[in-house]
C-alpha cells in the first residue's frame, strides 16, 4: 500500500483500462479534478459518449483501484461526465461544422426497420444526454413525421430551417415541408439535392450525433447520398431471415465501395416474446445476424424482439426506447444505442492513432 498522494492516486487509475479503447483512463486523459481533502479522494471520469456501455463498470473498477493501491483513504468520490469526440474530417467541417459524428441507418431491403431502429437510436442516445439530430434521407417515403410523432411545420430564421425538437431529438424530414405525394416522382438529383440543404440549410447547432435514415436498397440514388453526406459510418439494419442477410451483404458493399466504415449490424424482428406468458420464440432463425457480422468482421450492436409494442410505438409517435415498461424491447434498443456510441468512440480514437500524413516526404 503507498501513501495517499495525488501521484500514488494517479498511478493506481493506471490499472484501469477502457475496455474498449484499451488503454488506461490516466493514458487517455479521463480522470479530471483530482482532489483530495484529509483521506478523503474525489475525481471525475470524464468519457467519451455519455452512452459509454461501461460507464459504472469503469466507476467501480476506479474506487477499487484507488482503495486496494493506497493506504488510509477515506471516501472515494467519482463524477462521470463526458465530451464526446469528434470525427475529425475536412468535408463535414464545411458543410456540418457544430455536428460530431454522422451516422447513416441503411439496409439492403425494404421494410426491415431502418426507420424504427434509427428514431429508436436517436431518442436513446438523447436520452442517455446526447445531443442528437435526426435526418429523413428517405425522400421518397420519409417515416419521421410519423414515427417522431410530429404534425407542425419547421420555422425559418436567419434564412435557415430550424429543426423541430421531440422527444429531445432534432428532427428534419421532406415530410414537414411537401406533399409526401409530390416527393415520391423526384429524380435522383432531387434527392440527393434535398438531403444536401437538409446538412447546409438547417441550423443544427451543436450536436453530438446526427443520424440520417437511408432509403432501402443499394442502388444509385442510395450511392450518391452516402457519398453527400460526410459519414462517420454506418449501421446496416437486417432480418434475421436468409434473404435479408443478403440483402445485409450487398449495403456491406456499398458502403466499402465509398470507404465508409460499418459501425455494426442490428438484427431486428429477431425473436419474439409472447404477450402472455413471455416465452422468447425465435420465429426466424434468429442467430443470422451475429454470424453475418463475424463473417464480414464487423461489430454486432445486438438484437431487437418483435412486438406489436415495437409498432404501435412507430404508429404512435413515442420511440418505443422511451418506454421504461416495455423492458425487453427498450431494453434492448438501449444496448445497441450504447454499444454505437462506443464503436463511434473507437472509430474516432482510431483516427487519431493514425499517423499524420508528413507532406514534407512527398516529391
Ligand atoms: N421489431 C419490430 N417489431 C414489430 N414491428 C416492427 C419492428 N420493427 C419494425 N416494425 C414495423 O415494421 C414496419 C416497417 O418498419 P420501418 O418503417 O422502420 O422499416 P424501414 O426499413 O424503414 O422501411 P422502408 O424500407 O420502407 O424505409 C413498421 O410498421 C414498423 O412499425
Ligand atoms: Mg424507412
Amino acid at each position: 500500500m503507498k501513501p495517499l498522494n495525488e501521484a500514488n492516486v494517479l498511478e493506481a487509475l493506471r490499472q484501469v483500462k477502457d475496455p474498449d479503447l484499451h488503454r488506461d483512463i490516466v493514458t487517455l486523459n479521463f480522470v479530471k479534478d483530482l482532489a483530495i481533502r484529509g483521506a478523503d479522494v474525489s475525481f471525475t471520469i470524464e468519457l467519451t459518449t455519455p452512452a459509454c456501455p461501461v460507464r459504472e463498470e469503469l466507476k467501480a473498477a476506479a474506487v477499487h483501484a484507488v482503495r486496494t493501491s493506497l493506504a488510509g483513504v477515506g471516501a472515494v468520490e467519482v463524477a462521470l461526465t463526458s465530451r464526446v469526440t469528434a470525427h475529425e474530417n475536412h468535408q463535414k467541417e464545411q458543410v456540418l461544422p457544430g455536428v460530431k459524428n454522422t451516422i447513416a441507418v441503411a439496409s439492403g431491403k425494404g421494410g426491415v426497420g431502418k426507420s424504427t431502429v434509427a428514431v429508436n437510436l436517436a431518442a436513446a442516445l438523447a436520452q442517455e444526454g446526447a445531443r442528437v439530430g435526426i435526418v429523413d434521407a428517405d425522400v421518397y417515403g420519409p417515416s419521421l413525421p410519423l414515427m417522431m410523432g410530429i404534425t407542425g411545420r419547421p420555422q425559418v430564421k436567419n434564412q435557415r430551417l430550424q429543426p423541430i425538437e421531440k422527444w429531445g431529438v432534432k428532427v428534419m424530414s421532406i415530410g414537414f415541408l411537401v406533399d409526401p405525394m409530390q416527393a415520391v416522382i423526384w429524380r435522383g438529383p432531387m434527392a440527393s439535392g434535398a438531403v444536401k440543404q437538409f446538412m447546409s440549410d438547417v441550423d443544427w447547432g451543436e450536436l453530438d450525433y446526427l443520424v440520417f435514415d437511408l432509403p432501402p436498397g443499394t442502388g444509385d440514388i442510395q450511392l450518391t447520398l452516402v457519398q453527400t453526406i460526410p459519414l462517420t459510418g454506418a449501421v446496416i439494419v437486417t432480418t434475421p431471415q436468409d434473404i435479408s442477410l443478403a440483402d445485409a451483404r450487398k449495403g456491406f458493399a456499398m458502403f466499402q465501395k465509398v470507404n465508409v466504415p460499418i459501425l455494426g449490424l442490428v438484427e431486428n424482428m429477431s425473436y419474439h416474446i409472447c404477450s402472455h406468458c413471455g416465452h422468447r420464440e425465435e420465429i426466424f432463425d434468429s442467430g443470422g445476424g451475429k454470424r453475418e457480422a463475424e463473417e464480414l468482421g464487423v461489430p454486432f450492436l445486438g438484437e431487437i424482439p418483435i412486438h406489436t409494442s415495437i409498432r404501435e410505438s412507430g404508429d404512435r409517435g413515442r420511440p418505443i426506447v422511451l418506454d421504461t415498461a416495455r423492458t425487453a424491447e427498450s431494453g434492448a434498443i438501449l444496448k445497441i444505442a450504447r454499444a454505437l456510441a462506443a464503436q463511434v468512440s473507437i472509430r474516432n480514437a482510431a483516427r487519431q492513432a493514425e499517423p499524420a500524413i508528413d507532406i514534407r516526404l512527398m516529391p
